[in-house]
């Protein structure tokens, strides 16, 4: 099967996984309006292209937070790669540092950190914490990965509760047996119990402010206040999400709320968006309406079933194709050519 784009990988992943797995994998909660809307929001957004721009040489290399990656797309958190590849994460850490990339490890990963870790030394590695209701097993896990030498804390915002999943509760989904959420083993066993904190509080900022040295990233923004807030508080990133539409349904699409919160930010933290990049050029109309670089949630566990490091590499390699071509066709040579003129709201 020749795999040109990543609905091909899609495709693979919905014939080949198991459906319980699947449907995890895909689930948004209640009737899926806005991790659906996360992908249509793209099509009301169209370019301005300039032409004769001598595109003959290209660099789309970026910096997060000040480390070089090649090109401005990486890995969201996910959890539970190994329903996707025997290997799980350690084939995740395997692909990101092989394509030269971010890979944010969730703490619902099935490998430890340890494992993720030297599974692929030297890569450019961030860590997304929820926050526990016993602080001691955050405390933890987050000093446990600036020791391993992660480069970012990513604080997930939008999940005080797990949001509603149609089929995952038709399907009664669980980790199968042999699986376990390896960085949090003795904290809690079962998947269905709700072990986080939803009590938490920007103030909590300061308190894991006081635990690391890492930059705090903080995931889930989709408004102004909150970006303001987010500042105020002092983190180093903001990941404008909405997890994939899986938490509260009904929200925007993630490209739509990324133009407000970047107009509120105004340049004083990076910002960074996930949720609907399916292509090249999606990547290109988040740069131009302001994110730093995106990432990629669902795509990455299509590659990883296809065949696991292999196959997110192939993921990647293909974004990063269709990214540069993209550019290239809209008149930008470089990161620096790109700028909100490069594209228009469509009223579709
Ligand atoms: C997620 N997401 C997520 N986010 C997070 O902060 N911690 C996590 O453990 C998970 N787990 C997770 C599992 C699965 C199966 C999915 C699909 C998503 C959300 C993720 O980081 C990201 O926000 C979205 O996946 C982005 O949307 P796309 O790229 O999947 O459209």
């Amino acid at each position: 099967m020749a795999m040109v784009c990543l609905s091909d990988f899609e495709a693979y992943a919905k014939k080949y996984l198991p459906k319980i797995a699947w449907d995890f994998f895909a689930a948004g909660a209640d009737d899926c309006s806005t991790r659906d809307e996360n992908i249509l929001a793209y099509k009301r957004i169209r370019f301005r292209p300039r032409m004769l721009r001598d595109v003959s040489v290209m660099d789309i290399r970026t910096k997060l937070l000040g480390t070089e990656i090649s090109f401005p797309v990486g890995i969201a958190p996910t959890g539970f790669h190994q329903l996707a590849w025997p290997d799980g994460e350690k084939s995740t850490a395997r692909a990101a540092k092989a394509m030269n990339t971010c890979y944010i490890a969730s703490t619902y990963s099935t490998c430890t950190l340890e494992e993720i870790s030297a599974a692929a030394p030297g890569g450019l590695r961030w860590f997304q914490l929820y926050i526990h209701r016993n602080r001691a097993v955050s405390q933890q896990l987050v000093q446990r990965a600036e020791a391993l030498g992660f480069q970012g804390l990513v604080l997930t915002a939008d999940l005080p509760y797990t949001g509603k999943r149609r089929d995952d509760v038709r399907n009664g989904f669980r980790l199968p047996p042999h699986m376990k959420l390896k960085n949090l083993e003795g904290a809690f066993e079962v998947c269905k119990m709700s072990p986080l904190d939803p009590s938490l509080t920007w103030n909590d900022i300061y308190w894991l402010r006081s635990l690391t040295h890492l930059p705090i990233i903080i995931k889930g923004i989709l408004t102004k206040e909150d970006a303001e807030l987010a500042v105020r508080h002092g983190v180093q990133g903001i990941i404008v999400s909405n997890h994939g539409g899986r938490q509260l349904d009904g929200g925007p699409a993630t490209i739509d709320a990324l133009v407000e919160v970047v107009e509120a930010v105004q340049g004083r933290v990076e910002v960074y968006l996930d949720g609907g990049i399916r292509k090249g050029s999606d990547v290109l109309k988040a740069m131009a309406l302001g994110a730093k670089c995106v990432f990629i949630g669902r795509p990455a566990l299509w590659g990883l079933a296809y065949k696991g490091e292999e196959g997110l590499q192939d993921v990647l390699r293909i974004l990063q194709d269709e990214f540069r071509l993209s550019m290239a066709l809209a008149g930008c040579a470089s990161i620096s050519d790109i700028g909100p003129h490069l594209v228009q709201f469509s009223k579709l």
